[in-house]
């Protein structure tokens, strides 16, 4: 059974994807061990409750500093020895001593075709560049900023005067289900690290 912490800071559509998909047995032999939030009430603990998952509840502004507050966090995931890592709209980025502790076990979902249009407002950024295409990406963390070895990616077509939330909701189907695949490939050992032909990064290999 693969132990699944995830990481949220806000509405929480993507971990009800994945506890769904735990229910209904599309992701096997998995369960989530535990919440964590950096903030009260938000939809993700909300979620965790409704379906008897454990939350631990860390809150950003009760620290006094962002040193503390990484320190604490990573503290707290150790104590569940999770196998995977998810980051669910977590809105922290994560210190480079919890990258290097679950290397290539921390997974994140982002709102774009990386490497574009990383960072904050991901669907804004694709709006205002005017790119006719767009969609989302579920990588492995690294210590940058959405940069690292990308597992699957979706695209998703930008119809002619799309606002900004109109491109988040076409995407946001389309990471719900994006999310529950990768974390399926990561449980049957199907993610394979290698170097890239040009031995500048690591990528990721999806085995048969
Ligand atoms: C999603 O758009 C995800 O790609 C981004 O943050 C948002 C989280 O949404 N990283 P939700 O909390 O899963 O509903």
């Amino acid at each position: 059974m693969a132990r699944l912490l995830v990481l949220a800071s806000g509405r929480g559509s993507n971990f009800l994807a994945i506890i769904e998909a735990i229910q209904k047995n599309e992701i096997k032999n998995a369960h989530i061990v535990s919440l964590i939030t950096d903030r009260e009430n938000t939809g993700a603990e909300h979620y965790a409750k409704i379906h008897n998952i454990p939350v631990k509840i860390i809150p950003y502004s009760r620290y006094s500093s962002k040193e503390e507050f990484h320190k604490a966090l990573l503290e707290e995931v150790k104590k569940f020895s999770p196998d995977l890592i998810l980051g669910a709209g977590f809105m922290r980025i994560l210190s480079k001593e919890f990258i290097q502790t679950f290397p290539f076990r921390i997974m994140n979902i982002h709102p774009s075709l990386l490497p574009a249009f990383p960072g904050l407002n991901a669907q804004r950024q694709a709006i205002e560049y005017g790119v006719k295409v767009s969609g989302c990406t579920v990588h492995f963390m690294d210590e940058g900023v959405d940069t690292g070895p990308i597992i699957l990616q979706k695209a998703v077509e930008i119809p002619e005067n799309c606002t900004e939330e109109e491109l988040s909701s076409l995407i946001l189907k389309e990471e719900h289900k994006l999310y529950v695949r990768a974390i399926q490939l990561f449980c049957e050992n199907k993610l394979k690290i290698i170097d890239s032909p040009n031995q500048k990064r690591k990528i990721v290999q999806i085995l048969n």
